[in-house]
């Protein structure tokens, strides 16, 4: 997720105007930030690496010639956080000049081509590619003009997509184009915006025009026109008026950055399914030649390593050993050597305790690898291999789009370390990638459908004094998930436990009344679970179960139910069934008058031991 914006003034320089609209849209990220202006036909262009207001120190963003310019606040996802891979990008020429928010998918193939038809690339990232493209159509297409260079150059691209894009063949136009990442125009009287989102220009206009996918809009001093990019036909489309204040803007309307991030679910989900084939190859080859490997990591990002150590158990026949990095040192510090290999699993690629095991492991000579939300972290440099997670900033403490982003990775590596190992037939295997593919689907219609009853739930639960939460098999990870986020924000003393270990001592607290929380999908743990409601039940539990999409086995057993999607793998059911215990923790903590995106004590990136 990066921020991209756009201006054409009719007059006054557009620099300032950018950099304020980019500060703005620092929630979208903020490893690098760039700006290219347009002026007497030649682009400008400052860039760097670092915070906006760091970078502006150095560079004052301010002070660059011309009324038209694009710019770009970046969260990196190809190519780490330098000067050379930060937006904006431009061909060979300098002549165009692009900012991009997404992920171009063919762009190895791309590059490729390009780079035998003797173009030079100078970035790691996939946007450049869209610069060369587009200088490449030109040049093989003389009488096209740069709209129409641009329309041609689209339909080669496949992936997601915001651009924003600056020729000084037409230097009084910004060319902007959507496919499934989010661009939004505004207009007053004196300019012309394009942006990522509205806070960017809200304190400019509240008048903004939505653009689609499948869109290409041309900005000018005379105004906007939208195109279709499949066949250029025009279409008409009037400004709205936005009645947010800039603080609601940036939540987009939720109230809180937590149920935003929430929402975002599906869409992060489309993202991990863009990573490169060849970084999971990678990872899961390392993983395939390793004698032991321990996954190590805490609060969530545990619980995703939980989740994938069935994962692999199940797909690839590979053992692996889910470790709390705050206990790697003592656990394993003294054997871990040369044959151990550690996948490290973080948000923020600071987290002070995996960092430690980490090093730990280096230090004697382990093979580390890892998986961040964060390229460009401490994390990503000390390992040997690193997969960006692609969900974006998170900025509510509680993590929820970066827990189902690590899991869906996690998943194709163990789909990936499968096929290598041909430990399950393909037939299985191309049945799973399907259902993968099909997730983010999935978790909007629980977004959709359940969110209101939750709603009820919340209030109905919320004076309960302790909660029990308990799954079999791979829910357990969920179930642990699903405690914590209760616990974090609304401050419900709550214990999870594998359901079948309850009844080694948790059960002595059952008592009249009690919620327990189920985690229940239909797999092989189904009917076991089954006898753990029952034990429940017999001491006066109340059960709360998410189950599946018509199990009336547990709906009569049930007190309250929250139903997912039918037909979703064992192995890939911590992803939608999590869903549900994120919306029940976050409207308990609103229930009882907290603030989600803050609970106490806590900090979004714990960077002490
Ligand atoms: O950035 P990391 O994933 O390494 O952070 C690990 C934990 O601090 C984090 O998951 C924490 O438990 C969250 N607040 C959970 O919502």
């Amino acid at each position: 997720m990066c921020g991209i914006f756009g201006c054409v003034l009719r007059d006054g320089n557009a620099a300032p105007i950018i950099h304020s609209s980019l500060k703005r849209l620092e929630y979208r990220g903020y490893d690098s930030v760039g700006i290219a202006t347009l002026s007497n036909k030649k682009i400008y262009i400052k860039k760097e690496q670092g915070k906006i207001d760091e970078v502006h120190q150095l560079l004052n963003l301010d002070n660059m010639p011309g009324n038209i310019g694009i710019g770009h606040t970046r969260w990196a996802t190809h190519g780490a956080p330098l000067q050379i891979n930060s937006h904006p990008h431009t061909d060979c020429k300098g002549d165009i000049a692009i900012v991009h928010n997404g992920i171009i998918e063919n762009f190895l193939e791309l590059k490729t081509e390009l780079q035998n038809l003797g173009h030079t690339f100078v970035s790691k990232t996939d946007t450049e590619i869209m610069a060369h493209l587009i200088e490449e159509t030109q040049k093989q297409n003389p009488h096209l003009n740069f709209e129409q260079a641009v329309l041609a150059s689209l339909k080669r691209i496949e992936g997601s997509y915001a651009f924003a894009i600056l020729s000084t063949n037409q230097p009084d136009k910004i060319i902007c184009a959507r496919n499934e990442s989010p661009l939004v125009i505004g207009l007053n009287d004196n300019a012309i915006f394009c942006a990522s989102d509205i806070p960017a220009f809200l304190s400019l206009t509240n008048k903004a025009v939505l653009i689609n996918n499948g869109e290409l809009v041309t900005l000018s001093t005379q105004g906007y026109e939208i195109k279709k990019i499949n066949d250029a036909s025009p279409i008409t489309r009037n400004p709205i008026t936005i009645e947010w204040t800039p603080e609601m803007a940036v939540k987009q309307g939720y109230p809180h950055f937590m149920i935003k991030e929430i929402h975002e679910q599906p869409q992060v989900l489309c993202n991990t399914l863009r990573i490169q084939d060849h970084y999971l190859d990678l990872l899961s080859t390392f993983l395939d030649r390793a004698n032991e490997v321990f996954l190590v990591a805490c609060g969530t990002s545990y619980h995703a390593c939980l989740a994938a150590s069935y994962m692999f158990s199940k797909l690839a026949f590979l053992p692996t050993y889910p470790v709390y990095a705050s206990e790697f040192l003592e656990q394993h510090g003294k054997s871990v050597n040369i044959d151990s290999t550690i996948l490290a699993v973080s948000q923020s690629g600071e987290t002070a305790d995996t960092i430690a095991a980490v090093a730990c492991a280096q230090q004697r000579a382990a093979t580390v690898l890892s998986l961040t939300n964060t390229i460009g972290s401490t994390l990503t440099r000390i390992s040997r291999v690193y997969i960006g997670t692609q969900a974006g900033p998170e900025i509510g403490v509680a993590a929820t789009k970066t827990f189902t982003s690590q899991l869906s990775v996690l998943a194709q590596i163990a789909l990936k370390l499968s096929k290598k190992r041909g430990k399950i037939s393909q037939d299985e295997i191309d049945s799973l990638e399907e259902k993968l593919q099909q997730l983010p689907i999935v978790v909007e219609t629980i977004v959709t459908n359940q969110e209101e009853k939750i709603k009820t739930l919340a209030k109905k639960y919320s004076k309960t004094k302790l909660f029990f939460y308990l799954g079999r098999g791979i829910s357990t990870a969920t179930a642990f998930e699903g405690r914590l986020k209760l616990m974090e924000i609304a401050y419900i003393p709550s214990i999870a436990f594998p359901a079948g270990e309850s009844k080694h001592g948790p059960i002595s607290l059952i008592e009249d009344g009690l919620p327990v929380v189920f985690v229940c999908p239909k797999d092989d743990t189904h009917k076991t679970v089954i006898g753990n409601i029952m034990e429940m039940k017999a001491r006066g539990a109340h059960i709360l179960a998410i189950i599946e999409e018509g199990d009336e086995a547990i709906k009569s057993l049930a007190d309250d139910y929250i139903e997912v999607p039918k037909g979703i793998p064992s192995v890939l059911t911590p992803i939608p069934y999590v869903v549900p215990l994120q919306l029940l923790a976050y409207y308990t903590a609103v229930e009882k008058g907290y603030n989600p995106d803050m609970p106490r004590n806590l900090a979004k990136s714990v960077t002490v031991r």
